[in-house]
């Protein structure tokens, strides 16, 4: 599934939500988060983030930690 990482931390700029023909980007604290459960995977939201923060979850490179994990804590917390 795509989630989004580490880069929408404190930038928030929210081209995603608008995108997203499910509605499953949530906002939090200081990122936006998308549920996995929710997302279609289509794709679009990738894109139209300014600062690359959308990734397929695969493709989030190690350094900026897990990612995955990260959406769930978020999405088992409300
Ligand atoms: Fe929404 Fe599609 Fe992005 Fe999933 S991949 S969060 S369904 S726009
Ligand atoms: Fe964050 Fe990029 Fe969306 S900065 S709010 S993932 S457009």
């Amino acid at each position: 599934a795509y989630v989004i990482a580490l880069p929408c931390v404190d930038v928030k700029d929210r081209s995603c939500v608008d995108e997203c023909p499910v509605d499953c980007i949530y906002e939090g604290r200081r990122a936006l988060y998308i549920h996995p459960d929710e997302c279609v995977d289509c794709g679009a939201c990738e894109p139209v983030c300014p600062v690359e923060a959308i990734r397929f979850d695969d493709d989030v490179p190690a350094e900026w930690g897990d990612h995955t994990a990260s959406n769930a804590d978020f999405f088992a917390a409300v």
